[in-house]
């Protein structure tokens, strides 16, 4: 496994949908490992393969309950809204106030080409919303009702 490098607002890549992936292979499970050790690596709760440099329909996520690994990702369901404090390690020391729907079902495969289903509701639904805007291009301060920025150390 590798640590990656995690592109930056204003890299292009960010900026782009990205695409499905069409095969599943040692290639993309290679790619899911460097990823969540990357994610790991940084201190993060979710990243999105366009953040290392792929533009590929590939996310990780763990917000303290395990390693979620989402291939090709839809959100099939919402629930409700909620406001809350968001950040990502592309805009490193932005925070900003998000709007999410409250819960969401979202349908992915898994590693092996598994279809699977991930409901969630509080940090692992904004983290699945957010991490899906990657998909599309979408960073969370083009979201955010107000932004903060903190002193980088
Ligand atoms: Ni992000």
């Amino acid at each position: 496994m590798a640590v990656l490098e995690i592109r930056k607002a204003g890299d292009k890549i960010l900026k782009e949908p990205a695409a499905p992936v069409a095969k599943l292979d040692k290639r993309i499970r290679r790619l899911l490992d460097d990823m969540a050790q990357t994610m790991y690596d940084a201190d993060g709760v979710g990243l999105a393969a366009p953040q290392v440099g792929v533009s590929s329909r590939i996310v990780v996520i763990d917000v303290g309950d395990g390693l979620i690994e989402l291939i090709n990702p839809v959100i099939t369901e919402t629930k409700g809204c909620m406001i809350g404090q968001e950040g990502c390690l592309s805009v490193p020391g932005v925070m900003g106030e998000v709007e999410r729907y409250a819960e969401v079902a979202v349908e992915a495969l898994d590693r092996y080409g598994k279809k699977i289903k991930v409901v969630g509701a509080e940090m692992l639904a904004r983290a699945l919303q957010h991490e899906i805007d990657h998909l599309e291009g979408i960073l969370f301060i083009e979201r955010a009702n107000t932004i903060s920025t903190q002193v980088q150390r």
